[in-house]
């Protein structure tokens, strides 16, 4: 794997560990509020942007590429609702779709078709994730204030495995 590229892949999985780290957080805050369904699913959530970072890490190490782990940054801790809570990872996602298009197009600028490959399953995950972020979004928009409209969603939300 080439030097650029191999910078630019250590550089995603750590973005994609602090994107865990941000998901605990918010877990974290949600059980505070609670809502112990929203909080399971972004539990959840948190452990799969493990999963994703192992996916770029398992792809290095195949590859004898050099990782090299770099300092995660500390998460925000406060937020005020669970719709700001999905506000804000509709637009995190919306970041790392970006950060990963930048090194879906580095590894094809570098001809190098093992990580284009590999970097195309994160380009339909990125899809999912907006997807479900914001269909998030908009039903926390249309519940507002009703707490029974509210404890449905959480219920619905707690079931994710
Ligand atoms: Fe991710
Ligand atoms: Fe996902």
């Amino acid at each position: 794997m080439e030097k650029k590229l191999q910078d630019a892949f250590n550089e995603q999985i750590k973005n994609e560990l602090y994107s865990g780290y941000l998901y605990l957080s918010m877990s974290a805050c949600l059980d505070n509020a609670g809502l112990r369904g929203f909080a399971r699913w972004m539990k959840a959530q948190a452990n799969e942007e493990y999963s994703h970072a192992m996916k770029l890490y398992d792809h290095m190490r195949e590859r004898g590429a050099r990782i090299l782990l770099g300092a995660i940054d500390r998460p925000p801790a406060d937020f005020s609702s669970a719709l700001e809570v999905f506000q804000k990872t509709l637009a995190h996602e919306k970041q790392v779709t970006a950060m990963i298009t930048d090194l879906y197009n580095l590894a094809n600028s570098l001809n190098d078709a093992a990580a284009s490959i590999a970097l195309q399953w994160f380009v339909k995950e990125q899809v999912e994730e907006e997807s479900t972020a914001s269909g998030i979004v908009e039903r926390l928009s249309m519940i507002k204030d009703k707490t029974d409209a509210m404890f449905i969603l959480d219920t619905e939300l707690g079931k994710r495995e």
